[in-house]
């Protein structure tokens, strides 16, 4: 079988070295994939909006899955491309993906579907946008509603912190068109936890919960990034807790995009808060998390593959188990790396010497390039991701941090804490046990 991952990061990286480790007979091709991923597949020259040339690369050599890794192609209709012509892909189609690109029509839906979430109003005037949040009082909100790099989300502290925001969105239009509008959003204060599902519109299948790192630094300080880290599974989140996030938040929102003649197929990100009154979502995403999914796809069992489930979603002839359990056992923890700089000015071209395997430590590569003379160099600013597997928290996280600190270029940046809440709780539970 062939399948094509669109994409190059640390979370297309995970993808492809998940269905080789299930199926190492599978032909694997990447656009335009990265150094690492070459390593598993065959990368093409080809970038992932260029549709045309994607189709007929999938067509001439019978490829087939199609799976799209980053928002921007979904956003631009890829699938809606791909099904045009007939080839399958794994994916939501541009409708549906609204649910990530428009934070306005997602809260729509939300309210609508009756779905948890924090009450809030869009606007596309400033004095109107202030006085809801006079309303709502600080902590406030702001949020651009459009795609804007997940740099769009202002939380702020104080009414004159929100009529800035306010300000650089609508009428600086700091975010260009993601920022034509705007929500005015209540603070919500809790834990955060990200729950994929792999759905066809239909029938979902939820992934074991992850907990993303979105600041820079040690202690959740710093400025936001795209995740310094995640670990997985979250023991903040029972069972219960799971089967409630599906009857009150995945299966409402699936149902409320298929009444709206947007069925949405692929992978469905749930970013959720979880309050003292229960789970309410913070924002949706129509595609695998990163770096979330390289700390889950290490601990997915080897049945069922997670390639036949993705298969099943995008051909829609089969219904698989929704109660299978996705989470095999133990735990995988991933620190990610950042070149110097990240996020505002990351420096690219650094060379990068990664030290030999260790048991149970996978290397996925984010942002990473070959010199012509062979070097690897850092190329972004997420540059690795290090997932350690093992059958204790602790252990996970003291082998990817070790790994982490060994890995040499310079500049490096990277967070010795990634699952510091889970450690607390877990060191509070072991405590509480000997009691
Ligand atoms: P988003 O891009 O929507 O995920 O927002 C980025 C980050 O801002 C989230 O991960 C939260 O930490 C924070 N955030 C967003 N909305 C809220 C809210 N209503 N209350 C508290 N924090 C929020
Ligand atoms: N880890 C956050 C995201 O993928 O959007």
């Amino acid at each position: 079988m062939k399948v094509l991952i669109v994409g190059g990061g640390g979370r297309e990286h995970a993808l492809a070295w998940r269905f080789k480790k299930d199926n190492p007979a599978l032909t694997l091709y990447a656009a335009p994939g990265n150094p690492g991923i070459a390593e598993l597949a065959t990368c093409l020259p080809i970038s992932v909006t260029e549709f045309d040339a994607l189709a007929t690369f999938a067509r001439r050599e019978g490829v087939s899955l199609t799976v799209v890794g980053p928002e921007a192609p979904l956003a631009a209709g890829i699938v809606d491309h791909f099904r045009a012509e007939r080839l399958p892909i794994f994916g939501p189609t541009r409708d549906a993906a609204q649910i990530e690109t428009s934070k306005s029509f997602a809260k729509q839906l939300m309210l609508d579907a009756r779905v948890p979430t924090a009450r809030a109003l869009t606007f596309t005037d400033a004095d109107r946008a202030r006085g809801a949040a006079r309303e709502l009082g600080a902590p406030v909100v702001i949020k651009a509603s459009g795609l804007a790099a997940g740099k769009g989300v202002m939380v702020c502290e104080t009414l004159a912190d929100a009529d800035r925001a306010i300000d650089a969105v609508l009428v600086q239009r700091t975010f260009g068109v993601a920022g034509s509008e705007l929500l005015v959003e209540e603070f919500m204060e809790g834990e955060e936890v990200s729950v994929f599902a792999i759905t066809n519109g239909e029938w979902l299948v939820p992934m074991v919960p992850a907990q993303d790192h979105k600041r820079l630094l040690a202690g959740d300080r710093g400025p936001n990034t795209g995740g310094m880290g995640a670990y997985a599974p979250v023991s903040a989140l029972t069972r219960e807790a799971e089967g409630e996030i599906v009857s009150t938040i995945l299966r409402p929102t699936l149902d409320a995009l298929r009444a709206r003649g947007a069925p949405f197929t692929g992978l469905l990100y749930a970013g959720l808060m979880l309050t003292r009154d229960g789970p309410k979502v913070v924002e949706f995403n129509c595609r695998f998390g990163d770096p979330e999914t390289q700390a889950i796809l290490p601990v997915w069992p080897s049945e069922p593959s997670l390639l036949d489930l993705m298969l099943a979603s995008a051909s829609n002839d089969e219904t698989p188990d929704e109660d299978i359990v996705t989470h095999d056992r133990g735990f995988a923890v991933t620190t990610v790396l950042a070149s110097v700089g990240y996020p505002e000015t990351p420096r690219t071209g650094d060379v990068i010497t990664i030290p030999p395997a260790a048991a149970g430590v996978t290397v996925f590569h984010a942002g990473t390039n070959r010199r012509s003379d062979g070097a690897l160099i850092t190329n972004g600013g997420r540059v690795l991701a290090v997932t350690a597997s093992a059958s204790t928290f602790e252990e996970a996280q003291r082998k990817s941090r070790e790994f982490a600190g060994r890995v040499e270029f310079e500049g490096k940046q990277f967070r010795a804490d990634i699952g510091w809440r889970e450690l607390a709780r877990q060191t509070a539970a072991g405590h509480a046990g000997a009691a």
